[in-house]
């Protein structure tokens, strides 16, 4: 006997659900049933109408895992989501755990499926076309791997709430008209037009960002360096992340981001506000240059010179101070003062191969204030640590450390967008702004100014132990 279960294009969640509760409640086995076929050449019957004795409850975290699976493009979906349920019901084994191979099968489908909405919300591109409302209307076509148009729709219509939208993919078609989402058949490619499509692009990423979530090596990662050039829209990066901290707080400030009843269509509040393009660095050596030229504070003024990051452009360990000091202002290299020498003494006694590192600062210019004819240092604001953070999320993105190590408070706030206090934090690992490993240590300044000979001593072994951690780690095998 076996059990023909149509399915249609949209809606396909529900209707599988609905025919997995009937199938499983008359203890129809997995190999009876034809997902998503209408039985073929053989004879196959359809499923009773009406539900049968035997009732299963299934937990939140099968429906949720379910809900995505069942957009991805694999036939056999249904049928491994209704074995996971069978088995769920048989008791036999854990089959949503990743240690299940049908666990495990599954938790890859929904990750490729969020992974695929998330490529969708990034990537498409929509054309302006003419509107005989008062609403802009745009479309767009986009090809998505799996079936996610459906579940990435409702991401457009609170984020273009204020445009009229159709998006075409070879298998749905999504609508947004005065406001209704709606889902039609799977459109041909749409003939668009070419012109404004800059300015568009530009307009839409620029909505699309949002300044709380910068990842530059997860942006890399998706959308790799060597195609931003070629994107209109990733010229405008560099510009976004300089005015991203104030976005963020503007957000916070705003609370969510509908747009308000009567307030201009966000194309129109764009249009003439677009930022202006920077050239976005292809190379550490590029970035480096471009780091000499820079203007995004203040500090630029009074500083001799940006003092970059120096060291082993392969390191595996990045060590992240806080800013240049008087010595390093001048002789344009990081750490070469006395808490570069403290340092330097700290690495040798932790055995930390300077060959297999890149020195650097959360801020590339000297803050100081003038007494006589000393500079006295001052510690960089936030606002100075947030406008450079561009630079040293280059120098990450270009370097990929293994490990970061930050020395102090301001390093550990650039990495980590975390500023409270460093005690409860030291010799911890952190995950940095930009996803990647950072460990927490002292700044050798501060254990140098440290009164206390005993407490001096202390904080200086928990330096070195921190180090040889941090190299420990950066240097392990995966
Ligand atoms: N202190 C730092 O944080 N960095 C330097 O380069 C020098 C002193």
């Amino acid at each position: 006997m076996s059990y023909a279960v149509p399915l249609p294009q949209r809606g396909t969640f529900a209707a599988w659900r609905q025919a997995a509760r009937i199938a499983i409640s008359h203890r129809i086995p997995p190999d009876q049933l034809e997902w998503g076929g209408d039985g073929g050449l053989f004879a196959a019957d359809p499923l009773p109408d009406a539900p049968g004795p035997h009732q299963i409850r299934v937990t939140e975290g099968f429906l949720k895992l379910a809900e995505s699976v069942i957009w991805h493009s694999a036939p056999e979906r249904f049928s491994l989501l209704y074995q996971a349920l069978w088995r769920i019901d048989q008791r036999d084994g854990t089959p949503l755990s990743q240690a299940d191979p049908l666990g495990r099968r599954l938790h890859l489908m929904a990750k490729g499926v969020s992974r695929d909405i998330h490529k969708m919300h990034a990537f498409v591109r929509f054309r302006e076309l003419p509107s005989d409302t008062p609403r802009r209307s745009f479309a767009a076509w986009f090809e998505p791997e799996h079936n996610t148009m459906e579940p990435g729709a409702a991401f457009f219509a609170k984020r273009f709430g204020d445009m009229d939208w159709m998006i075409a993919t070879p298998r749905l078609t999504a609508q947004f008209r005065a406001g209704a989402l709606s889902f039609g058949p799977a459109g041909a490619r749409p003939d668009l037009p070419e012109d404004a499509s800059e300015s568009l692009w530009a307009t839409y990423f620029a909505n699309i960002f949002n300044p709380a979530r910068i990842k530059l090596d997860a942006m890399r990662s998706e959308m790799p360096l060597k195609y931003w050039k070629n994107l209109p829209e990733t010229r405008l990066i560099p510009e976004m992340l300089k005015d991203a901290e104030a976005r963020v707080q503007r957000m916070r400030d705003a609370g969510a981001s509908v747009a308000r009843p009567g307030s201009a269509p966000v194309s129109t509040r764009y249009r003439d506000a677009m930022p202006q393009a920077v050239a976005l660095p292809d190379s550490l050596d590029q970035a480096k240059a471009a780091a000499s030229q820079c203007r995004r504070c203040g500090l630029c003024e009074a500083a001799t010179q940006t003092v970059w990051g120096a060291g082993a452009p392969d390191a595996v360990l990045m060590i992240v101070g806080e800013q240049p000091g008087d010595q390093e202002d001048l002789a344009g290299r990081p750490f070469v003062g006395p808490a570069g020498q403290a340092l330097h003494q700290a690495m040798a006694a932790a055995r930390v191969d300077p060959g297999k590192v890149w020195l650097t600062n959360a801020v590339k210019h000297f803050k100081f204030t003038p007494r006589g004819k000393m500079r006295m240092h001052q510690s960089p604001d936030r606002a100075e640590i947030e406008h450079c953070r561009w630079w040293l999320g280059l120098e990450l993105g270009f370097i990929q450390p293994r490990l970061t190590l930050a020395l102090g408070a301001s390093a550990a706030f650039a990495l980590t967008g975390d500023a409270s206090p460093l005690g409860a934090r030291r010799g911890k690992v952190q995950i940095g702004l930009h996803d990647g490993p950072v460990l927490l240590s002292w700044h050798p300044a501060y254990i140098l100014r440290l009164p206390d000979p005993a407490a001096q001593a202390r904080a200086r072994q928990e330096l070195i132990d921190d180090l040889r951690l941090a190299f420990a780690l950066a240097c392990a095998e995966t």
